[in-house]
């Protein structure tokens, strides 16, 4: 199968539009919306894990624009689907069952039975697997998009949803990955999270190469997990006193840092100023500083006094308001 699609956090459409290509080298991106990237293998149409994107699915069709419910439309299209060989290939070896999820403009959509059970016959008798709502071995996903483009999906990612499996305040790995990218990765990278928690960053870094890892935070229970995870160092510390990292000695600064929503901080702008003056002292003079952070004026303007912000993409992140910043030193 070569047609593709992925879904990533709405908002960085131009970083992954430029990083897919690098991730999967001979693959030529058809189209890109919001939080969704459409594009054809190369080569031998192999997959390689792409740390930066959520799910990806094979494309099996593709609806245009429905004059009526795109609901009706697509499940109709569905019923006619006669099969496909290449996707075929693609079902787990073990796979028996599968689940149809219909999604209209990012919600999911409740199907009317009989026209369910229609759409549920025609995959069994094209991929031979049994429907099983509850716990399938593979997902079909039929998505309408609000640019006015409907999908016929095969889901080909097999993690868990985010939502249930990430621990209290983790951020999600592959917002984490997206981070990373937008630092510009380098193998001679010494990178320093100093806000890691269970260190969704450093673990994210990981997936290219570097010369060291470095994540801390002031909660020792928290840093167990990041303590866990390989190639990468941890400590307990205040971010605000980062005494224990040399001036000038860190190349990239990638973190997710506190915004006063869990624990409350008194003096947002106080607090920001300290920290990016703490970043700004360990990095080098070309060094790169990625920063999650909270969309509010007062962090604006802590991080404005020592760093120079070349790069800001809105995003939502657990439905808050929030920006991915890449900033350089002033
Ligand atoms: C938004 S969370 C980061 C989550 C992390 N990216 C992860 O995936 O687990 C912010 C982290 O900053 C830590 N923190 C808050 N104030 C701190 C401080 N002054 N120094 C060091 N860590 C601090 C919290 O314990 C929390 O783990």
């Amino acid at each position: 199968m070569r047609n593709m699609v992925s879904t990533f956090v709405p908002g960085l459409e131009g970083l992954v539009e430029r990083a897919l290509p690098q991730q999967v080298p001979g693959a030529t991106v058809l189209r890109v919306m919001s939080g969704l990237i459409q594009y054809r293998l190369g080569g031998k149409g192999t997959l390689p894990e792409i740390p930066f994107v959520n799910n990806t699915f094979a494309c099996l069709a593709t609806f245009p624009k429905a004059k009526g419910n795109p609901v009706d439309m697509m499940v109709q299209r569905v019923c006619q689907f006669g099969g496909n060989e290449e996707a075929l290939r693609l079902l787990p070896p073990k796979a028996s069952s599968f689940r149809l999820v219909c999604m209209v403009q990012g919600e999911l959509v409740s199907v009317p039975s009989r026209q369910m059970e229609a759409a549920e016959n025609a995959i069994t008798a094209a991929f031979g697997l049994v429907s099983n709502r509850a716990r399938p071995d593979v997902e079909f996903w039929i998505n309408y998009r609000k640019e006015g483009i409907g999908y016929f999906l095969l889901r080909v990612t097999r993690h868990g949803d985010f939502q249930k499996t990430l621990k209290r305040g983790e951020l999600r790995p592959d917002l984490a990955a997206l981070l990373c990218l937008l630092s510009g990765p380098s193998r001679n990278d010494r990178v320093l999270d100093p806000f890691c928690g269970r260190g969704a960053i450093l673990r994210a870094r990981t997936h290219w190469p570097s010369r060291s890892i470095m994540g801390g935070d002031r909660s020792d229970a928290v840093l167990q997990d990041a303590a866990r995870i390989p190639g990468v160092q941890v400590r307990l510390w205040d971010a605000a006193d980062l005494t224990e990292v040399a001036d000038g000695s860190v190349d990239a600064v990638i973190t997710d840092p506190p915004w006063g929503v869990f624990e409350k901080i008194e003096d947002l702008y106080g607090f920001y100023s300290k920290i990016m003056r703490e970043m700004r002292r360990v990095v080098t003079g070309e060094g790169r500083g990625v920063f999650l952070l909270p969309r509010d004026k007062e962090v604006d303007r802590a991080v404005a006094t020592l760093w120079r912000v070349v790069e800001r993409y809105p995003v939502l992140v657990s439905g808050r308001k929030a920006q991915v910043v890449l900033a350089l030193p002033q």
